[in-house]
């Protein structure tokens, strides 16, 4: 048994961040972490190894569709499925390896095992007790379920399961037009599998500004993924390692069947709480199954906090750092502050998609007064020369002072190209003053500008 100024339960981006900056307080600080590696759902079965499937498959697409234009000859490559996996395990190897280094170089412990809190001030590993004089809940997510679909993770899969098939599907359907379901559904699109995406909304990534998700949709039904939206999936049988997934559109309650190899279930995550002992501790949930925290992440009960994906706001590891870190911060003390108007999104698919503040559907309903500075790729010389011509950027300002209020881009790097946008919206910036920041030619960054300029008098190359 051992006394801690702080102890952290879970080790993904909330949690090894809210250490790491604890330690650099000068406190005490442990984490229990019960996975076999650090890193949290981000690093072992999230952010980073889909990113690796995705810039693999991207780079044989590119193989396939724009190398020979650029006279880069020669048949394209096939696809090695179990060295890709292994690159993908690699990556995620170097990646927890990394935090591991990170927690012995700022003298962070870790504690292996499942940890529950017995009482404040005590955090319990196997037949160990600790005490902590602060302990910040970052245990993360889960998938959500779906009534009527058991997942196997072999045939229906979350995203866990879908990083780690046996075998290309011939044929994936994918439950939710949401991230995780287009992230994914394009990694096996590009391998040749045939994938239709079932969203039971009227259109795909519901929060998105409608005009983009518009454009994203398009794009993607051109890479071949096929959507059937407004669609409310009933069931899904396996028999014989093949699935039968059984919807019904809402618009006319009629019932429809769709045959697959492999089905991932996206619809969704919710906190993962259990295990903790919190119930019995009278910690209090909202009804959504988050737990409460105040403006400080201070819970109900004196000394316990939490963080990241278990309370309310998007379920994003950027977020969940953010208050890993403000959390840290105010228990030395100090005055953190996370603005949640400028919490970037991005979609990592081909384009990328980009998103940070109000949309335009947002402003509409604040009936705020706005404009729209809109600037396409295909006038930007070096997504051109990319093929990478195809999005836009789209920025909205208020109509009075021109302070940016939202940006919204699709198109090359756009994950990227967001964060000019963000540090000027954290600094009051106006589009003018985008406009009149000179950006280097050729760039993608340029197509920011522009859009900029389109707010003013105009852009120069649409
Ligand atoms: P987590 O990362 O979930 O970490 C929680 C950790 O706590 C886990 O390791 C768990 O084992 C541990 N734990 C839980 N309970 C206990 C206990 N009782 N004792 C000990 N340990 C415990 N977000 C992005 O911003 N960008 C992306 O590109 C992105 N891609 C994603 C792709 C996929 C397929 C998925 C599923 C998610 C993705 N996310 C992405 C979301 C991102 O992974 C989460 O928002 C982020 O990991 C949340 O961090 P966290 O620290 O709150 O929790
Ligand atoms: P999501 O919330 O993004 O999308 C779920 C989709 O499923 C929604 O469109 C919803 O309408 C639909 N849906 C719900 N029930 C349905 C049903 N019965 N039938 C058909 N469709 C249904 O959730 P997702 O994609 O599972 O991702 C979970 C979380 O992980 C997200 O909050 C996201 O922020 C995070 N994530 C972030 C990534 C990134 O930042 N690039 C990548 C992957 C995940």
């Amino acid at each position: 048994m051992s006394s801690y100024d702080v102890i952290v339960i879970g080790a993904g981006p909330g949690g090894y961040v809210c250490a790491i900056r604890c330690a650099q307080l000068g406190m005490k600080v442990a984490v229990v972490e019960g996975r076999a590696t650090l890193g949290g759902t981000c690093l072992n079965v999230g952010c980073i190894p889909s990113k690796a499937m995705l810039h693999a498959t991207h780079m044989l697409h590119e193989a396939e569709h724009n190398f020979a234009s650029m006279g880069l000859k020669g048949k394209a490559p096939s696809v090695d499925w179990k060295q890709m996996l292994a690159y993908k395990d690699e990556t995620i190897a170097q990646n927890t390896g990394g935090i591991e280094f990170l927690f012995k170089k700022n003298k962070v412990d870790w504690i292996k095992g499942w940890g529950s809190i017995p009482e404040a001030g005590k955090v319990k590993v196997g037949d160990d007790v600790h005490d902590a004089k602060h302990i910040v809940i970052a245990s993360g997510s889960e998938a959500s379920a779906l009534p009527g679909v058991e997942v196997d993770e072999k045939t229906v899969v979350t995203s866990t399961g879908a990083l780690e098939l046996g075998k290309i599907p011939k044929k994936l359907v994918v439950i939710g037009a949401g991230v995780i379901g287009l992230e994914l559904g394009s990694v096996y699109a590009r391998l040749g599998a045939e994938v239709e995406v079932v969203e039971f909304l009227d259109a795909i990534t519901p929060g998105m500004d409608a005009e983009i998700a518009r454009q994203f949709q398009k794009m993607l039904t051109k890479q071949g993924l096929k959507f059937t939206l407004g669609a409310a999936v009933q069931s899904v049988a396996v028999k014989n390692n093949k699935a039968t997934v059984t919807y019904k559109l809402r618009k006319d309650d009629s019932e429809h069947t769709l045959q697959a190899d492999t089905v991932l279930v996206a619809t969704g995550r919710k906190p993962f709480t259990a295990g903790l002992g919190i119930d019995a501790l009278g910690v209090e949930m909202t009804e959504r199954g988050q737990i409460k925290i105040d403006g400080k992440y201070a819970t109900n009960i004196a000394g316990i906090y939490a963080i990241g994906d278990t309370v309310e706001g998007p379920m994003l590891a950027h977020k969940a750092e953010d208050e890993g870190m403000a959390v840290a911060e105010g228990i030395a003390g100090q005055q953190p502050h996370v603005n949640y108007g400028v919490i970037p999104g991005v979609i990592y698919t081909h384009p990328e998609v980009a998103n940070v503040g109000e949309t335009e559907e947002s402003l509409k309903k604040q009936g705020r007064a706005y404009k729209v500075g809109k600037f396409p790729f295909m006038g930007n010389a070096r997504a051109k020369a990319n093929f990478a011509g195809d999005g836009f950027v789209k920025l909205l300002v208020d109509a009075t002072t021109d302070r940016i209020l939202g940006a919204h881009i699709i198109g090359p790097m756009a994950g990227d190209l967001i964060h000019e946008i963000c540090v000027g919206m954290e600094f009051g910036a106006a589009a003018e003053d985008i406009a009149r920041t000179c950006h280097a030619h050729p760039t993608y960054s340029e197509a920011v500008r522009e859009a900029a300029l389109a707010c003013g008098d105009g852009a120069i190359h649409a």
